[in-house]
Parts: structure tokens; sequence; C-alpha cells
């Protein structure tokens, strides 16, 4: 999966949009962008949705509302029975929210007569000033996490900045911060490392150049808020041939070289990390195919 698009769900036409757009999976929003007043409706549509889906179509992935609220059993009450592929956690403080949330659906699944952890988990781990320090925390937290994701919009309120960018439009230290620890925290995991919204929906170049970057460092996928953002994030986020020709040459300089530790490629040095990086590339595109 490359592409997570937030549809928020109070929109029957941006969902049936969503459903078009081309994402991987769309995470249908409970959260902050649905009005308190319009709790209710968002999760009946939600659950309408997931309900009435094409199995073939985006993996379909529901954003509760935080564990500080009142509004968070009720919103996986309301959509468990229609078996969404995950729930995304915003908020989390440490490992300890993922367990927490796990527990909450293992009850719901066994009373909805789904088999347990047949729902997902992932979150966005750093929207508070206190979970920044627990990123380690989340290996082992539940067999349902399957991605860490990070935020730098709740983050900027929580620590009351007046911007998250600079000038030149880069992320200053805090952010970056959280962009690279939730990076090495998925990674320790074992899980997908998220990359987080691009939010000038209007700048295909600049959110490529952000793709890019995150994909350069390690994550393997990144949310969208936009449809016209979906078709950038998947062509960044797909190898591309030349990748995976360069990752080929490498695999064959290696075999045809015997049993070495390091070759020399058009002028430069390989060694072992290159080899498995090349093999790790090869993985993810067969992966990738296998699905399609
Ligand atoms: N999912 C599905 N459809 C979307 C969409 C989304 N996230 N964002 C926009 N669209 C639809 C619009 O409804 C519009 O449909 P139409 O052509 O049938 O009228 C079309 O795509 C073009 O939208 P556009 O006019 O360019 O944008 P907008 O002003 O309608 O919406 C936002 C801008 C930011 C309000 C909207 O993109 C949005 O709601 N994004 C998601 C916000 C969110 O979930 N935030 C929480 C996570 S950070
Ligand atoms: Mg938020």
């Amino acid at each position: 999966m490359r592409s997570f698009l937030f549809v928020p769900a109070d929109s029957e036409k941006k969902l049936a949009k969503g459903a078009s757009s081309g994402a991987d999976a769309l995470i249908l929003d409970l959260e902050d962008s649905v009005a308190l007043s319009n709790k209710e409706a968002a999760r009946k549509n939600a659950a309408d949705f997931l309900k009435s889906a094409d199995p073939h179509g985006p993996k379909l992935c529901v954003r509760m509302n935080a564990l500080d609220t009142p509004l968070w059993k009720d919103d996986l009450k309301s959509v468990v029975a229609a078996a969404p592929h995950a729930i995304l956690v915003p908020k989390t403080i440490s490992g300890a929210c993922i367990a927490k949330v796990a527990g909450h659906l293992t009850e719901l699944e066994a009373e909805a007569g789904l088999r347990s952890d047949t729902i997902k988990l992932f979150c966005v781990a750093t929207e508070t000033a206190a979970s920044m320090f627990n990123l380690n925390t989340y290996a082992g937290s539940s067999p349902r996490l399957f991605a860490m994701t990070w935020g730098a919009e709740d983050l900027a309120a929580a620590l009351g900045a007046r911007d998250n960018k600079d000038e030149s439009g880069n992320y200053t230290g805090p952010y970056q911060m959280a962009r690279t620890l939730t990076l090495l925290g998925a990674v320790a995991a074992g899980v997908i490392p998220l990359d987080s919204i691009y939010k000038d929906f209007r700048d295909e170049a600049g959110l490529e150049l952000e793709a890019r970057a995150a994909a350069r460092d390690g994550f393997t996928a990144k949310m969208a808020i936009h449809p016209a953002q979906v078709p950038v994030i998947n062509r960044v986020f797909t190898p591309s041939d030349e990748d995976l020709a360069h990752a080929r040459a490498v695999i064959e300089i290696f075999e045809k070289a015997g049993d070495v530790g390091v070759v020399a490629l058009d002028g430069v040095m390989l060694d072992i990390p290159h080899l498995k990086q090349a093999r790790a590339l090869l993985a993810r595109a067969e992966a990738a195919k296998a699905i399609q």
C-alpha cells in the first residue's frame, strides 16, 4: 500500500469520490475533519459505506476519535460489525494506547461474530509533546499494529507554535524530529512507516518533493488529503524501472563476484547493506505485483 486518502466521513460526496480516486486505502475520518455536531451522521455514513463497498476497491480504514474523548468507544461500536480493514488511532501517547484499543476491539469483534484480530490498527504517534518521548514503545503492543504515522498539525497546536514550517517551507526542528522518530519507531516495531500529509493540496511539485524525500529515507507510503494527490504518491512510492534495473544490476554483480563482501559498480563501492537494499526493493516490487 502506497497511498492512504483521508475522506471526511460526514461527506457522502467525498466518500463516493474517494472510492474512485485510485488510492490504495481510504481513511474514513470520524475525527478532526468532522464537526462535533456531525459525529453521529459520520459514523452512520462510514458504516453504510463499509457495508456497500466494492471488495476489489481500496482498503477501507476508519480514523476514530482520540482516547481522551468520550467519543471513541461509540466510533468503534458503530463500525466494527462492518469489518473495516483497520482503525487509525489518533493522538496515541505510547504503545499502551494501541494495546487499549486492541483489547476493546477484541470484545467488539466477539460480539459481532468476527474472528479476533480481524481489524488491524495503525496510529498517529506524534500529536502531543509527551508522545514524542515514547516512539520506541510500539513494538509488541499488539499483533494488529501494521503501520505508524506522524502529524505536524496537532503537534504544532500542542506546542503553541505559530507555524511548523520555516520561510522556505521546510519543517522546523520539532516536526523533523517527529518524522524521523516515527520512521525509526515504525521500523523498530516491524511495521510500515507511513509519511504524513502535505496540506497544500494545489502544490503538486511540493508534494512530489516531500514524497520523494520520504521514500528516500525509508517511508513506504504517504497519506493524502485530496484525490489529486493520489497519483503523485502512487508514482513516487512505486519503484521506477530505473530503480529496479539498478537493484538487479547490484544483485547480479554480487552473484558474479562469488563469495565477496564488496564490489564496484560504475565507480561506486557496494557492500552488504547495498545488496540488502537491492533485495528489499525487488521484494517490495514483487509483493506489489502480487496484490495487483
Ligand atoms: N476525498 C474525496 N473527495 C475529495 C476529497 C477527499 N479528501 N477532497 C476533495 N474531494 C472532492 C471534492 O468534493 C470535489 O468533488 P466534486 O468535483 O464532485 O465537486 C473534488 O474532489 C475537488 O475538490 P476541490 O474543489 O479541489 O477541493 P474542496 O475545496 O472541495 O476540498 C478540502 C478541499 C481540503 C476541504 C478537502 O480536500 C478535504 O476535505 N480533505 C480531507 C480533509 C481531512 O480529511 N482532514 C483530516 C486529515 S488531516
Ligand atoms: Mg488532527
